[in-house]
């Protein structure tokens, strides 16, 4: 008896998607290092919670494959691409990689509808909300950097940012208590 509850397609398009999430905690990795060896403390501990949110979405996505009975196929991650070459680029990409995923968790949930697996709908619908609240975050964060003058932001700007954001890492605090039952 096959208990199987995911077709071949969504099986195919979950597993895809959480390789997106381990690729978007590899960016998240790779900015945050880089911001840290540039000196902006800040910035870099909010970009590594920042990774370790997009791994507990990895494992979210893996282990509803799992309670499903499908089967999970974890592959190879693409490397992050160069470095940003400021830190206004630097929130630049964050926004377009966001705006990327949810795409791709549009995606997913379209299948979804259209296959009317209501409890991939239904599960997929935490990672659109999640998507809201991560580019609402990447958009802000943009937004006081072009007030504070974008890509000609001074040194002392940049300096005040990078407390700003040790101070606001708060709101992202929760990231390191996050299960995959909660990321
Ligand atoms: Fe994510
Ligand atoms: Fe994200």
């Amino acid at each position: 008896m096959n208990t199987n509850r995911l077709s071949k397609t969504i099986e195919t398009a979950l597993n895809i998607q959480m390789t997106k999430e381990a690729h978007a905690s590899q960016i998240y990795l790779a900015y945050a290092a880089w911001a840290g060896n540039q000196g902006f403390a800040g910035i870099a501990n909010f970009l590594f919670k920042h990774a370790h949110e997009e791994r507990n979405h990895m494992m979210k996505i893996l282990e509803y494959i799992l309670k499903r009975g499908a089967e999970v196929d974890v592959t190879a991650v693409p490397a992050p691409k160069e470095n940003p070459v400021s830190l206004f680029k630097c929130f630049e990409k964050i926004f377009e990689h966001e705006v990327d995923n949810t795409k791709a968790v549009y995606k997913v949930a379209k299948l979804s509808h259209e296959e009317e697996d209501w409890a991939t709908w239904n599960f997929m619908q935490w990672f659109v909300n999640e998507q809201v609240e991560e580019e609402t975050l990447a958009m802000n964060l943009l937004d006081k950097m072009k007030i504070a003058g974008g890509e000609k932001m001074s040194s002392n700007a940049l300096y005040s940012f990078d407390r700003d954001m040790e101070k606001t890492s708060g709101e992202v605090e929760a990231a390191q208590d996050v299960t995959t039952v909660n990321p």
